[in-house]
């Protein structure tokens, strides 16, 4: 039996109350349907500026009756320290997820980035600290590895940020150091690589390339590729990335407490690639996408050209084993999104 597989055994036999902010957004409401489904008690936060309420509906049809009344819904904004407070009381673990994505957004509007993911983040850890959270569980981000030209990514090698949204997301590991070393108050942080999954928004201007592509595919509309699609990524499907925060969590060893870890399966895909695995998923389904071809535009400021994690700290402390490869988590996900896509649009 895996690590994470005793964990849920043991979790469910004692239930705790875990507060996941973001938590009507993409990563937050496959956290909250892990949870709920392990009968945990969950306080969610959220101001829904990108989570959607039809993502909390869809965990409601997921779970028993009583396990769905186990889920208490702020609606709120971090950037109040007062409704962080509110969140935190009585609860054992937070895993924070609010924040806003998107380096394209930051460059657009830093200031607005800045203030949820760097403010909001800060009322976070003091509200957490101050309500004897045993455990603050962050979103970091790949984002974070900027211009360094290392590959893979190991955690220590860091290199210069490339847009506002990496700064604030250096920001949160900075304070989540400082605030171990200062407080001595437990922060751990998941520099998540592209995480794609179910719920993940295919709509607006900011949606990540999985979703966005797989809506355009459907939709007949074009699939455009930001460069000559060579540029690659390490996607991780989020049950993978679920399983790195519950992992992260509640983990007692104290060299595994105040990391940072990178969360990806460490499986280089580039975006020609992707292209041809997602055209090759749906042609069965929708024939006209048999000879399907992208079209290619400038490289965006800000992207990083290649990302490929070293999952090996995460393996070696927390435990954590990728269940999913890009290719098994793209299948599942693509029912998903063809369901949600088809039927409810
Ligand atoms: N999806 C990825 O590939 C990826 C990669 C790296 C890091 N991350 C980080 O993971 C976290 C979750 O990302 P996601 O993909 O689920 O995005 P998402 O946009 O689906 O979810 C973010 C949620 O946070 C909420 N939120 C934003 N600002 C808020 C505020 N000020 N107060 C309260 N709620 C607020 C939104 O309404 C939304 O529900 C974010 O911190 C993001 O930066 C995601």
């Amino acid at each position: 039996m895996s690590t994470y597989q005793s964990l849920q055994k043991t979790l469910s036999a004692s239930p705790r109350t875990w507060l996941v902010t973001g938590v009507a957004g993409f990563i937050g409401s496959n956290l909250l349907e892990t949870l709920l489904k392990l009968d945990q008690r969950v306080v969610g936060l959220d101001n829904f500026s990108t989570g959607h309420p039809h993502n909390l509906d869809q965990v409601q049809q997921l779970v028993t009756p009583t396990q769905w009344g186990r889920f208490q819904m702020i609606r709120g904004d971090i950037c109040g320290l007062d409704i962080c407070r509110q969140a935190c009381a009585g609860v054992d673990y937070v895993l924070h997820q609010a924040a806003l994505g998107s380096v394209p957004r930051s460059i657009e509007d830093p200031i607005l980035t800045n203030s949820s993911n760097i403010t909001g983040f800060l009322h976070m850890l003091v509200a957490a600290r101050d309500a004897g959270v045993k455990a603050f569980v962050y979103a970091a981000s790949s984002s974070t590895y900027g211009d360094h030209p290392g590959l893979p990514k190991v955690e220590d090698q860091i290199g210069g940020p490339l847009s506002p949204y990496a700064v604030t997301k250096y920001v949160n590991e900075l304070y989540g150091d400082v605030f171990a070393r200062c407080y001595g108050f437990t922060t751990i942080g998941l520099r998540y690589f592209n995480i794609f999954g179910q719920r993940q928004d295919p709509d607006g201007a900011y949606a990540a390339v999985i979703p966005k592509w797989i809506a355009s595919m459907i939709k007949h509309e074009p699939v455009y590729i930001n460069g000559d699609g060579e540029t690659s990524r390490d996607f991780c499907y989020i049950d993978n990335t679920v399983q790195a925060n519950l992992l992260a969590a509640v983990s007692t060893d104290p060299a595994a407490r105040n990391q940072v870890y990178n969360v990806a399966v460490g499986e280089r895909t580039s975006l020609n690639q992707l292209f041809e695995s997602l055209r090759a998923e749906l042609a069965p389904r929708f024939p006209y996408l048999t000879d399907y071809k992208p079209v290619y535009r400038d490289f965006r400021a800000g992207d990083v050209l290649h990302s490929l994690a070293d999952i090996s700290k995460a393996k070696n402390l927390l435990h954590y084993q990728p269940t999913h490869t890009i290719r098994e988590g793209l299948k599942v996900a693509m029912d998903w999104y063809v369901q949600d896509l088809t039927q409810h649009r």
